[in-house]
């Protein structure tokens, strides 16, 4: 069995992953990819809409695509973005629990946990 990828190989697959998104709207492109417990990289990218709020983030494409596959909550160790997450999601982000995200901001290649990004945040707890 193969080493998982290091953070910075994911982000380099996030980067990948971007060329691949569907922004003409605001031409900003994203990727996202987010690594499952048993070695699968999935990959997201936003999608635009000429309906402008219809659009979604790479972070939401990628995990509902994981979803749709089969992985839940709790099957994802890392996150690796090419932008700094929105607050949407990061509240996706603490949903599917992943361990820690890695994203670009700036110049900078940033770590955090979804604790860290949404701290306080609404889940499931909350509704009890
Ligand atoms: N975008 C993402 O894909 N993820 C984020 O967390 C930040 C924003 C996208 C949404 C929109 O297509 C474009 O970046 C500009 O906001």
């Amino acid at each position: 069995m193969s080493a998982p990828p290091t953070d910075a190989e994911l982000l380099e697959l996030a980067d990948a992953a971007a060329a691949r998104a569907y922004a003409p709207y605001s031409g900003f492109d994203v990727g996202c990819v987010v690594l499952a417990r048993d070695g699968r990289v999935i990959e997201g990218v936003n999608v635009e809409n000429a309906a402008y709020p219809l659009g979604v983030c790479a972070e939401r494409t990628a995990f509902a695509r994981a979803v749709a596959e089969g992985y839940r909550p709790g099957d994802f160790t890392v996150a690796a973005i090419t932008a700094s997450p929105c607050g949407g999601c990061r509240q996706w982000l603490h949903e599917m629990g992943v361990e820690r995200v890695v994203f670009r901001n700036g110049g900078r290649v940033v770590t955090m946990t979804p604790d860290e990004l949404l701290p306080e945040s609404f889940d499931s707890s909350n509704l009890a």
